[in-house]
């Protein structure tokens, strides 16, 4: 794989080989296409979506097509106006920033950052005291490619200092199936088209999961089959990793079933079912949460998370009487 990291070598490298994400695509591909016609630099994107959905390979494509670097950091990494100026001094011109985790910013670092994104200047404190000074460095033109999973925890500020905002959507199963081939033939591997249907289904409409679960199974597959991955080796292996039908773990099993033991089915306030599963409520939250509102299995209410009642089907359990 030449020097790229299995990782990198598995994404797609442009919005050929993109798949899915469509309106997000054809709006990104003509706002390109218009800033190189006008020769400028993009104007700053801001992706959001659930985690998984493909928002740092959007930004490595945005960098591909506009002919600039991709310099990567994230919201918890820059700590003092010092870092960010570190980074944003390294910029050549036309180079994509990308900020993932971009809520997590420290607002003092979200003011140094205003005046570098609307007037691509950087006005930083020099020395203490009664002889500090403030300077302003220009800086070259460059694309702030910022990534989230919480659009709604960003400042308003720096969310409308964004010129361009793109929601990522779950992928559909015929979408993630066509990923899973697609990343089977580039790891050489011969899978047979319900087994890839099988993995798409069971993958929570995430590219990341969709991969991740092709190459448990082709671990399985190479053990125990020669490397062949037919349909029903892939149930047994995901079955084996505890991913029931609809792709829901032991971490999905443990909260949905925490709320039906412990809490009646809800509501429950999410810090109250995070503390009793002795899960993260930030983790349930950006990471679980959202695929069970989607499926319809949690609602969430002013007065916290209730299950819904096809929450007992899938668990082969009795819906309660209210
Ligand atoms: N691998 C992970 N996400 C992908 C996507 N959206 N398209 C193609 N391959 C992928």
């Amino acid at each position: 794989f030449e020097d790229l990291s299995l990782e990198q070598h598995l994404r797609p490298h442009s919005f050929n080989q993109y798949i899915g994400q469509d309106k997000v695509k054809e709006n990104l591909k003509i706002f390109i296409e218009a800033a190189k016609m006008r020769q400028e630099t993009l104007d700053h994107v801001l992706l959001y979506g659930p985690p998984g959905l493909g928002k740092t390979t959007l930004a490595a494509i945005i960098a591909a097509e506009m002919g600039g670097n991709l310099r990567t950091t994230s919201g918890p990494a820059i700590e003092r106006p010092g870092d960010l100026a570190a980074i944003l001094t390294a910029i050549e011109p036309g180079d994509v920033l990308f900020i993932d985790e971009v809520h997590r910013l420290p607002r003092s670092i979200e003011e140094v950052l205003y005046p570098a994104m609307e007037d691509f200047c950087l006005d930083i404190v020099i020395g203490k005291g009664p002889s500090a000074r403030s300077i302003r460095l220009d800086l070259p033109p460059f694309t702030l490619v910022g990534a989230t999973t919480r659009a709604g925890a960003l400042s308003a500020p720096l969310r409308d200092r964004f010129g361009v905002l793109s929601r990522l959507e779950y992928y559909t199963p015929e979408q993630l199936k066509e990923i899973v081939l697609r990343t089977a033939a580039i790891l050489d591997s011969e899978i047979d088209s319900r087994a890839a249907e099988e993995i798409a289904s069971r993958s929570r409409g995430t590219p990341r999961i969709a991969n991740r679960l092709l190459r448990r199974v082709r671990d399985f597959a190479q053990v125990k089959a020669d490397g062949i991955i037919s349909h029903s080796l892939t149930n047994e292996a995901l079955d084996l990793l505890q991913v029931d039908r609809l792709g829901l773990d032991h971490i999905d099993h443990k909260l949905l079933k925490g709320i039906i033991e412990k809490f009646k089915g809800g509501p429950v306030g999410l810090e109250t079912i995070a503390a009793s599963i002795g899960e993260e409520a930030g983790t349930i939250e950006d990471v679980y949460e959202p695929y069970l509102l989607q499926i319809g299995f949690l609602q969430r209410t002013p007065r916290g998370r209730i299950v819904t009642p096809l929450v007992y089907e899938h668990f082969h359990m009795e819906v309660p009487k209210k």
